[in-house]
């Protein structure tokens, strides 16, 4: 049997919390040092943050020989970043599926969406996706309403007849060490006691997120990068999650 392609997404209905950022460190990583066959839906209409930030990148190597030469380095084709909308993202995920005679399925192929389930659209294309991953930062807003949203995915939609959706995980991001808030054990103990999981992992906050050869679409991290923000970590416990095997030789990266 063929490899199945696993279609996940981070989603927050609260707004600015990494969801774009985490789908395009963790495809552009997937793709560059995993070598996996990965792709953006970006569904988050009519933003389209990372389509944009794909046709930026494309136009910045188009207009340097340098840039391009860098490109060439890589030796390998950029992985495709396609715009769609809610309405019609679950008919796009399930094009990923038609392959030509000989192509090789995907992987992953990750889901940008609005950050509101009443958008038309998005609640379906949630129940169509393997595996939800949730960032969730320290501000108690944030956490209820993240929490609300986890509960009723549970219990209304995981497990239910035809719904595809498997799991949601919680993941702390834009974490401040020296922060002593007793927010995270309280919702820690709380999520433990719903039965919500959240990953092993956890994000700091750092300027590096803002940087462009971070929040990248076509060139891979920087090894230092990647080694001080703990995104490593976190993108393996992910792919144990879904069901994705990388070789040990390649997860010596970290
Ligand atoms: N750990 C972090 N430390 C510092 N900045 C971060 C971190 N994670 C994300 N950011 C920054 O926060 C901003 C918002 O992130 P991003 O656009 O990924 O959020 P989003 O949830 O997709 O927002 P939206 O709802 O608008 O689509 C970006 O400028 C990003 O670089
Ligand atoms: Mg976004």
């Amino acid at each position: 049997m063929g490899k199945e392609t696993k279609f996940i997404s981070f989603f927050n209905q609260k707004g600015g919390v990494g969801k774009s950022t985490f789908e395009i460190i963790m495809a552009t990583y997937c793709h560059n040092m995993l070598g996996l066959k990965v792709a953006i839906l970006d569904s988050d209409f009519p933003q389209h943050n990372v389509l944009k930030l794909r046709e930026n990148e494309i136009k910045l190597i188009q207009k340097s020989e340098v840039n391009q030469q860098i490109f060439a380095r890589l030796g390998k084709p950029v992985f495709p970043v396609e715009g769609s909308e809610p309405a019609s993202a679950v008919a796009d995920l399930d094009n990923f599926l038609e392959l030509e005679a000989g192509e090789e399925a995907f992987d992953i192929v990750f889901v940008d969406l609005p950050g509101t389930v009443n958008t038309p659209g998005v609640l379906s294309t949630i129940a169509r996706l393997d595996h939800i991953f949730i960032p969730i930062v320290a501000d108690q807003l944030v956490v209820t309403s993240s929490l609300e949203f986890g509960l009723v995915v549970a219990e209304k939609i995981i497990g239910q007849p035809n719904i595809n959706l498997k799991s949601l995980h919680y993941f702390w991001n834009n974490v401040v060490k020296s922060e002593k808030s007793n927010l995270y054990g309280a919702t820690e103990d709380t999520l433990k006691e719903l039965d919500l999981p959240f990953l092993s992992h956890q994000i700091a906050q750092s300027v590096k997120f803002r940087k462009p050869e971070f929040r990248s679409t076509i060139f891979p991290m920087d090894r230092s990068l990647m080694k001080e923000t703990n995104v490593v970590p976190l993108i393996h416990e992910i792919l144990e999650i879904i069901g994705i095997n990388v070789s040990s030789e390649i997860q010596t990266i970290e």
